[in-house]
């Protein structure tokens, strides 16, 4: 490679660092990505380069580089986007065991001072949110994004592999799903519509074309209270069987968090390594708990509650913590529940569904049940929750036309990200997250 050779910007890359990190040694690479961090070790440049797919290390000598690329790595500054030449080498001291040895370096685009410095961080506590369009470059935050990707693209498998069919449901919806309190209303043309709390009863009318359905799109709440574990938009992973019981309901989500855990733990070791995350592998069957044992645990752990209520947010927190692996709440009152569950045949005040709990203290991460099929018992209970009928009117109708035992949930994508990278906050797992106090970036 001669100096004239490499003096000019290469237009594409030849491996991304993910790949030359693999590239044998003496593999002559052409790699872009931004500058993570300098440094010079005697008369030795490095930078830690990083693309997406990883982070390498680059060294650069002076006397084997022409000026022009020697110039352009020392001006180059945090974050600036870059185009690398080189030769791949092993080097045990490097992380991830390679170096590109630098044969040509340009300055793609030129970045201003970094404003994401420590003493900005500590400053205010919502900088780093406030700075969400530059934070997710960091390791942490971008090791994050990929898991949730990775919990996603093992739904979308699961769910193709078992016959499952994608669907999509409008967003701006006329139906309050799990209840009104958490509705967003919007003007629609003078009228009143809201926006989706979830897919649920578009999934119940798609079966009768397709049987089994799954769906993957967004949720809103107007959740007033400001916690760790609610967004006000978030993305739920749906699912709904038609000839199916609460037992098989549960037996799909079991497997599905499973599948989830399997894929996360094989393809994102790298990234649970980075955020010092392990968690324990969820065999199937999950445990299984009743309302009433799981009421019992929060009682003696000193946060009763009354029967046929929600647990309290601290009280889920400590049931949660009894366990190490996900596990299932049975059998809840159907005071605490949405109008369309179906209850059990000997007792009318208890429902077909269960709430799935991440351990360690994470929570509910998924809600699930068997609905009513029965156009009269749905009716009835319309009536008795005093709901209007008239918005109920299509999917009542199902009722009338074939509609068999069926049963189906959601899974927060979010909550189950929260999870399994073991976060504080819920809002980490967003790439720009919604909450009570944030619409922006
Ligand atoms: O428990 P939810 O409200 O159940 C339903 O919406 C059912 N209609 C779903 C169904 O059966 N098809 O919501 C389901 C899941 C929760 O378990 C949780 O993981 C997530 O959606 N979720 C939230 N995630 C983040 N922020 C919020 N405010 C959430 N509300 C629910
Ligand atoms: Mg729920």
């Amino acid at each position: 490679m001669t100096v004239e050779q490499s003096s000019a910007r290469p237009k594409t890359r030849t491996h991304t660092i993910a790949q030359a990190l693999i590239a044998p040694a003496g593999t002559s690479v052409v790699i872009m990505g931004w500058v993570a961090t300098k440094s010079s070790i005697g008369g030795i440049k490095f930078a830690t380069i990083r693309d997406g797919s990883g982070y390498i290390q680059v060294a650069c000598k002076k006397d084997r580089v022409p000026p022009q690329s020697f110039a352009d790595f020392e001006a180059a500054t945090k974050e600036s986007a870059v185009a690398i030449q080189g030769i791949v080498r092993e080097d045990k001291r490097a992380p991830g065991g390679k170096e590109i040895s630098v044969t040509g370096f340009w300055i793609i685009s030129l970045a201003e001072e970094w404003p994401i410095t420590r003493s900005a961080v500590k400053s205010r506590s919502s900088f780093l949110y406030d700075k969400r369009h530059l934070a997710i470059r960091g390791r942490k935050a971008s090791a994050i994004i990929r898991i949730r990707a990775e919990v996603v693209y093992a739904a979308f498998d699961h769910f193709v592999k078992n016959g499952f069919t994608l669907i999509s449901a409008p967003s701006i919806v006329q139906n309050a799903v799990e209840g009104g309190s958490t509705l967003f209303e919007i003007n629609y043309f003078g009228r009143k519509a809201y926006l989706s709390q979830s897919a649920q009863l578009y999934e119940e009318a798609a079966l009768g074309a397709l049987g089994k359905v799954f769906i993957f799109q967004p949720a809103f709440r107007a959740e007033k209270s400001k916690t760790s574990k609610h967004l006000t938009e978030f993305w739920m992973i749906e699912a709904e069987q038609a000839f199916a019981d609460q037992d098989d309901n549960m037996k799909l989500q079991e497997n599905l968090v499973r599948a989830m855990a399997e894929r996360v733990l094989s393809n994102r070791s790298e990234d649970l390594k980075t955020l010092g995350r392990s968690f324990k592998f969820p065999e199937v069957p999950f445990p299984r708990i009743t309302y009433d044992e799981a009421r019992e645990i929060s009682i003696k752990k000193g946060v009763p509650f009354e029967w046929g209520e929600d647990p309290p947010a601290e009280g889920e927190r400590l049931i949660s913590k009894e366990f190490d692996v996900p596990f299932f709440i049975t059998g809840y009152p159907l005071t605490a529940r949405s109008f369309y569950h179906m209850t059990e045949e000997t007792n009318d005040k208890i429902t077909k569904s269960a709430d799935l709990i991440a351990p360690e203290g994470y929570g509910e991460i998924a809600t699930g049940g068997q609905r009513i099929h029965d156009y009269e018992m749905l009716m009835g209970r319309i009536q008795k929750q005093e709901l209007p009928t008239e918005s109920f009117e299509w999917y009542l109708e199902l009722r009338k036309y074939g509609m068999p035992e069926h049963s189906g949930f959601g899974i927060g994508a979010e909550r189950t990200t929260r999870w399994m990278c073991g976060l504080k906050h819920i809002r980490a797992t967003s790439l720009f997250p919604r909450t009570i106090s944030r619409v922006s970036p």
